[in-house]
């Protein structure tokens, strides 16, 4: 049964109780994390979010009707316990933050009794996630989670704190919205006062936070939920935090100067990390070429080689081929790896397969100086001694190329070098390498829709120089914008922002939109920027994923209080779930093919 607490109030979190307080009597309160009866005695570790704290039960101290209680405890009880602060009798834990004392019981009140969890609660947990996530309630019971979200706790005041001494005034925008384009699917929400029209959930506050501008609040920042309706990996959710900021007056080095101010400050007092200023900086072309990636992880060497003019004119068909459709041909020096088995080697072709690489040939330079190729045989011993010089080939190492259009071969080698990285822990995972991606292409052409899309969004400032390109060949202008990236994560990204409507009005049409698509879905900026507007810029990070980092875990879910799955689900509420008719009526939405429950 349940004991009230009323007349005792909690003193102390359990590691907030430390030597400095022996002799005092404290009252702690807490989950039961384990209690052994050793016979007239009776031992508990005490857990709250701060830790672990032992009490001590012995009749002589607590009366009969106390150690009777005790002796009823069980995991996961929340009991309350008033007692005084002891050295500890027995072995010291070192392990413990409290491993030097203990409290002896004089009070215990049972507030809450507990069925036994159908995982423990103990931190990294072997339960399989999909468990844990049913009940993620008590998964967030345990001290790794727990930690976690107190450090996204922190560095949510850090950024309010470090923005708004910069000036900044923390701004709500609408979560039902019409739909702002940046590239995912929308979530829809229905609209009862208006029958068959939506809202959409924000995919970020982009429009809101430009218009903002417009209205002359010059430095808005919002820690911002989003959603996105795309493929789920280990770093996306379906909804997601940014850290959204927007800036009037300023150019792409004052956003990254605040920026770099902030990630220091972050760092600095949550990790005790110093991240050396300024951050690098390298443009989208240079990380391409030297990583085949828009987020290089920088942890590492191993860059590819383009090794196109060298075998231009080779008699090796899968190389010929890709140049002369204009392709290219780079490979990967994998130092000392010439022994790599074939099965391994395999293994990597398949991985390069599954990013749209059709294989990828391997030379390695044997200790004796021979070759061992899938195609030596095509090639003369003088063609293939200046590929392996181009490649800085020596003794020991394995090449591996890929030929292809650049874009599969960027991506096919990026994804390997990543891939090979950390197979051959190439890299120190407590090593924290931030970059600035700029120079963005502004546009990619899409062959799906069979026109150019926006590769940040529609509102993004060509570079100035690259104006006139807009009307000639759109696929050659550089963008006035910049991701952060970190260890190979995109961590935030952002641009300029056109302010000039002729301009926007250009970036539209080569977007493939008439004038009046443009007036529909966009008018309400267009017509904004009629009226008096600022040059403006601003920038978002992944909140999410920042915190991902910086507690080192690997999957974005272990720093979301209640996540979703991979198909979009949260495996505790069930949610999506099929809703009332009468709702549906009201809503006058009729379904049709309805997933089986
Ligand atoms: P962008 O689309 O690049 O820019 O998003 C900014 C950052 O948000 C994070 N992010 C996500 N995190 C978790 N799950 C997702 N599904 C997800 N999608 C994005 C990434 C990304 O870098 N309005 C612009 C910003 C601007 O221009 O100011 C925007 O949203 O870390
Ligand atoms: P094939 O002629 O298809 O038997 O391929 C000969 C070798 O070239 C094999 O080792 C393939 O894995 C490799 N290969 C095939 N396509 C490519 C490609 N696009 N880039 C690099 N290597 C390839």
């Amino acid at each position: 049964m349940a004991e009230s607490m009323r007349g005792l109030k909690r003193s102390h979190r359990c590691t907030e109780v430390s030597a400095a307080n022996q002799g005092e009597t404290v009252t702690v309160m807490g989950w039961v994390q384990k209690s052994r009866n050793k016979g007239g005695i009776i031992f508990v570790d005490l857990r709250d979010r701060s830790g672990l704290l032992q009490l001590i039960f012995e009749e002589s101290d607590c009366g009969a009707e106390n150690f009777a209680k005790a002796e009823k405890l069980r995991s996961e009880f929340v009991i309350a316990v008033t007692g005084c602060v002891e050295k500890r009798g027995g072995a010291l834990n070192e392990n413990l933050a409290t491993g030097d004392i203990e409290i002896r019981a004089k009070e215990l009140r049972i507030l809450s009794e507990a069925e036994t969890p159908p995982f423990p609660i103990e931190e990294n947990s072997k339960t399989k996630e999909e468990l844990r996530l049913k009940y993620r309630y008590l998964d967030l019971r345990r001290p790794d989670l727990q930690r976690n979200l107190m450090l996204r706790s922190r560095v949510a005041v850090l950024v309010r704190q470090f923005l708004t001494e910069e000036g900044f005034l923390e701004i709500e925008t609408p979560m039902l919205t019409k739909s702002t384009p940046e590239g995912a699917r929308d979530y829809l929400v229905p609209s009862r006062v208006h029958p068959g029209n939506f809202y959409a959930l924000p995919q970020s506050p982009q429009l809101f936070k430009q218009l903002l501008m417009c209205s002359g609040y010059d430095r808005y920042f919002q820690i911002a939920k989003c959603f996105r309706d795309e493929d789920l990996r280990a770093d996306r959710q379906p909804e997601f935090s940014q850290i959204d900021m927007e800036l009037s007056f300023v150019d792409v080095d004052d956003v990254i100067d605040i920026n770099e101010r902030l990630l220091q400050k972050l760092f600095k007092e949550i990790l005790d990390i110093e991240i050396p200023m300024p951050i690098e900086r390298m443009t989208w072309q240079e990380a391409m070429d030297r990583f085949g990636s828009d987020k290089p992880d920088l942890r590492f060497g191993m860059e590819l080689t383009n090794v196109t003019e060298v075998v231009r004119d080779c008699e090796f068909a899968v190389f010929k081929n890709a140049v002369e459709m204009g392709g290219s041909v780079r490979g990967l020096n994998v130092k000392g790896q010439a022994g790599m088995p074939r099965k391994k080697i395999d293994a990597l072709v398949d991985f390069a397969k599954d990013y749209g690489a059709k294989g990828l040939a391997y030379l390695a330079v044997n200790e004796d100086g021979s070759y061992k190729s899938s195609f030596a045989k095509f090639m003369s011993e003088e063609e293939l001694s200046r590929l392996v010089g181009a490649m800085k080939g020596e003794k020991g190492d394995l090449l591996l190329f890929a030929a292809d259009k650049n874009k599969v071969v960027y991506d096919a080698l990026g994804a390997l070098r990543i891939h090979l990285g950390e197979l051959l822990e190439l890299f120190d995972k407590n090593e924290y390498r931030f970059l600035w991606v700029t120079e963005f292409p502004l546009l990619e052409y899409s062959e799906e829709e069979g026109r150019f899309t926006a590769m940040h969004h529609p509102f993004t400032m060509p570079m100035e120089e690259d104006l006139p390109l807009l009307d000639t060949d759109p696929g050659k202008v550089r963008a006035n914008a910049y991701d952060i990236v970190l260890n190979g994560t995109e961590l935030g990204g952002g641009s300029v922002r056109i302010f000039q409507n002729d301009v926007q009005e250009k970036m539209f049409e080569a977007l493939g939109f008439t004038k009046e698509d443009a007036y529909e879905q966009f008018g309400f900026l267009l017509n904004a920027f009629k009226y008096g507007v600022p040059p403006h810029a601003g920038l978002a990070y992944g909140l999410d994923r920042l915190i991902m980092l910086m507690a080192k875990e690997e999957n974005i879910r272990d720093v979301i209080a209640f996540p979703k799955v991979k198909d979009a689900s949260c495996l505790m509420t069930e949610a999506p779930d099929k809703v009332d008719e009468a709702q549906l009526k009201e809503l006058k939405i009729e379904t049709c093919g309805q997933e089986e429950s």
